[in-house]
């Protein structure tokens, strides 16, 4: 297939587009930072600028390129600042996830592409009740927080634009699988608590196993929703603790839910107490997919392993699977 990915340059655009041309697609990839072309073709793709929120030039890029197939993959988080308020970091993204989905559905349809599959997020996105982790078919959140709910807006109307288009949303769980990864300062100088009983659940996913599964959406998936999420779905008080210890930090503190809310908001506080994680079940059955880290033990000790200080402590290494639905 011919199959055009925008956001090749990013962090799963830049995984991606070598395994699609392993598998035999010709790839056109897009990036929208002026200085990534030769980035963008040393990955094997045919390079081409795009701002996916300027639609006359998505219709233009799209009718140019005549794919088979569009993975939209574009997201604005790079150098953002975690705020209490996510949707003012979530801002670009949201449009990039309800207007650029717009206008890459549009130029699908007047192109004639056959397969279209885009990013989406499952953790903590699920109704905060019952239990800890959800399938593709447990409702979403009625009522997201006040400051995520333009975010939590967006990616629902990302998935139901997209499956409504005969698309595949894919779910995808936290992202991780570089040295720089987003999650590393913060636990590295301490400043992740566990937050009263560190119930919150999260669905981590390396992105080699997010890339791997995404090539295999595009040539097997049916139409709908993926959770695209490892096999150990698990409270912050499991996870914090591992990722400090393979980090070579000292372990998180823990603080009081009043506290929490104070020093990092409502977003805090949900995200450590109350979010739910996501069953890999679907995926696996349906795709075929493989991990080739099925949970976050195994993969932060590969990705972080080797940063931590030589100070003797050893990270627990015992990969559980619960990735079973409740
Ligand atoms: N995706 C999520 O939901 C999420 C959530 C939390 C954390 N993170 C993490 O945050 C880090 C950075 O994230 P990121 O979102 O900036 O990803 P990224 O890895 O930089 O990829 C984003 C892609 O979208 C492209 N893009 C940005 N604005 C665009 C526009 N207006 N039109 C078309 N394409 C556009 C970028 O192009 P250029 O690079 O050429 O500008 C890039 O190819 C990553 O490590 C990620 O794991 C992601």
């Amino acid at each position: 297939m011919r199959v055009f990915v925008v956001g090749a340059s990013g962090a799963i655009g830049s995984r991606l587009v070598p395994r699609l041309i392993d598998r035999g697609h010709q790839v056109v990839g897009t990036y929208n930072s002026p200085g990534n072309a030769e980035r963008v073709r040393a990955l094997g793709a045919e390079p081409v600028q795009l701002d996916l929120l300027d639609p006359r030039a998505v219709r233009k890029a799209v009718l140019d390129a005549q794919p088979d197939a569009i993975v939209h993959q574009a997201t604005a988080l790079a150098d953002v600042r975690f705020s209490r308020n996510l949707d003012r970091t979530f801002a670009q993204t949201n449009r990039l996830r309800t207007e650029g989905t717009d206008a890459l559905l549009a130029a699908a349809r007047e192109a004639g592409v056959r397969r279209f599959v885009a990013q989406s997020f499952a953790s903590a996105r699920y109704a905060r009740v019952g239990g800890p982790v959800k399938t593709e078919d447990d409702p979403l959140d009625p009522t997201p927080l006040p400051s995520t709910r333009e975010s939590n807006a967006a990616m629902r109307y990302l998935d139901q634009a997209v499956t409504e288009a005969g698309g595949i949303a894919l779910r995808y769980g936290g992202f991780y699988g570089a040295a720089n990864d987003g999650l590393v300062e913060p636990v590295r100088k301490r400043f992740l608590p566990i937050v009263g009983n560190g119930e919150g659940v999260s669905s981590f996913i390396h992105l080699d196993d997010a890339a791997a599964a995404t090539v295999l959406a595009l040539d097997h998936g049916e139409p709908g929703v993926y959770n695209i999420v490892d096999d150990e779905p698990a409270p912050a008080r499991e996870w914090l603790p591992v990722l400090a210890s393979v980090l070579g930090a000292k372990p998180p503190r823990h603080v009081p839910r009043w506290l929490a809310w104070l020093i990092g908001g409502d977003l805090a506080v949900m995200m450590g107490t109350e979010s739910r994680g996501a069953s890999n079940a679907k995926a696996k059955r349906e795709l075929a997919w493989t991990l080739r880290y099925p949970s976050w033990r195994q993969g932060f000790v590969a990705v972080y392993g080797s940063t931590a200080p030589a100070d003797g402590r050893s990270p627990r290494p015992a990969p559980r699977a619960t990735g079973s639905p409740s």
